[in-house]
């Protein structure tokens, strides 16, 4: 196993806050980390640093830890600019759309999902993603979500299934049909592909209680629960998000008081999904209020073709900044740490010793930049364990 030491590094976020300045961005300036193949073995100054099989040095620049983008949904055919023109124009985002998604979908080939979902994680690894969660959710068979499946897993272990994204054309007028087949062939035939079920409950596709069906069955299937709640309409999803101890409940453009208290003093993260409301128009979600409630906050692309075609997390950033009042450092850590908590993993979105060897230098001195300077490619590379 070859050891390597990163020197001279202007700014490292740990995330750790047993390190450097105690904050929970766990800072050190004028720093130093040692790693191996798999994990991070020191940290400290670099003048302090010990010796190593490789030296690699980052000339002052900034480290993070690699961003945690935990809600995608990057297997999926054809593209909807045209949505998005109409939409700038003053058109309603009300998930229509969805079924054009699942048509180009399902007529493309394995070959071709494959492509396309590798280009879009290639776009994350480039702008310092070390981790990415996938969902189904674009096919709406049984054989579909397998395969859809089955191409996420060839990037990714955080794979979720999401059958239950809209009721699918040929279920117009068989609604119980449609549910049937997803808590019985669909679900047994998905769990052994997945980590993860989820479900868009909202206005125009699940109900609470249908949501709530789905994921108790998929659990007693091995599938832990997460949702896409309260992104067109006030529901009761948070509460069931919260009732079922769901990792994340996603999106909570639309929160009330008694949304933000159940998350608080919940362990169910609140992941908010800026490009969203950026790409249809939407009010951006009370951020401020849930962090200051004491919520935990992680902030993902949620990339997909209908409601947000992003696959940057530093824009992801700069947004949360400058439309939600996140400071850069809450968003820094949203983006890392946050989206670690919401898929339940301690290994990754920090830099603390034990940690998964998975950062990113940046071409600037300072992380802040990320948000900073919007636009510009400032991850100068992204590295992740073996
Ligand atoms: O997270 N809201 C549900 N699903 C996706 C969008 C799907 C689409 O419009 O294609 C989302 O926003
Ligand atoms: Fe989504």
């Amino acid at each position: 196993m070859t050891t390597r030491v990163v020197c001279n590094v202007g700014e490292l976020t740990t995330n750790d806050p047993t390190l450097g300045d105690g904050t929970s961005l766990g800072r050190l300036h004028d720093a130093a980390f040692v790693v191996d193949d798999d994990q991070v073995l020191w940290v400290g100054g670099t003048a302090d640093a010990p010796d190593a099989d490789e030296m690699l040095d980052a000339g002052g620049a900034a480290v993070i830890p690699g961003f945690v983008d935990s809600h995608t949904h990057l297997v999926f055919a054809g593209e909807r600019s045209d949505e998005f023109e109409a939409r700038m124009a003053g058109q309603r985002y009300d998930g229509g759309g969805i079924a054009r998604t699942v048509a180009a979908t399902r007529a493309a080939s394995e070959e071709q999902l494959r492509k396309g979902a590798g280009e879009r994680v290639s776009e994350l690894r480039r702008g310092g993603v070390t981790t990415i969660e996938i969902k189904s959710g674009y096919e709406l068979t049984t054989d579909g979500e397998v395969r859809s499946l089955s191409v996420a897993g060839e990037f990714t272990h955080e794979r979720t299934w999401l059958g239950a994204h809209v009721v699918p054309r040929e279920f117009t007028g068989d609604r119980d049909g449609y549910l049937t087949l997803l808590a019985t062939t669909m679900l047994d035939a998905c769990a052994p592909h997945a980590k993860w079920a989820d479900v868009f409950c909202d206005r125009g596709a699940f109900s609470v209680d249908e949501a709530r069906t789905i994921l108790e069955i998929a659990r007693t299937k091995g599938l832990a629960p997460r949702l896409h709640a309260n992104q067109l309409a006030h529901s009761g999803a948070i509460a069931l998000a919260v009732d079922l101890d769901c990792a994340s409940v996603d999106h909570c453009t639309y929160l009330d008081d008694s949304d933000i208290d159940l998350l608080s003093a919940s362990a169910t993260v609140a992941t908010l999904l800026p490009g969203a409301e950026f790409s249809t128009r939407s009010p951006y979600p009370s951020a401020r209020r849930l962090i200051e409630a004491g919520a935990t906050v992680a902030l993902a692309t949620d990339c997909n073709p209908g409601s947000s075609y992003v696959t940057s997390m530093a824009f992801i950033m700069a947004l949360a900044v400058r439309e939600m009042a996140m400071s850069v450092d809450e968003a820094l850590w949203s983006a890392t740490k946050g989206g670690a908590l919401a898929l339940r993993r301690d290994d990754v979105g920090h830099l603390g010793v034990g940690a998964c060897a998975n950062f990113a230098i940046l071409d600037a001195p300072r992380a802040a930049h990320l948000a900073y300077r919007p636009g510009a490619q400032l991850v100068a590379s992204t590295h992740r364990a073996a």
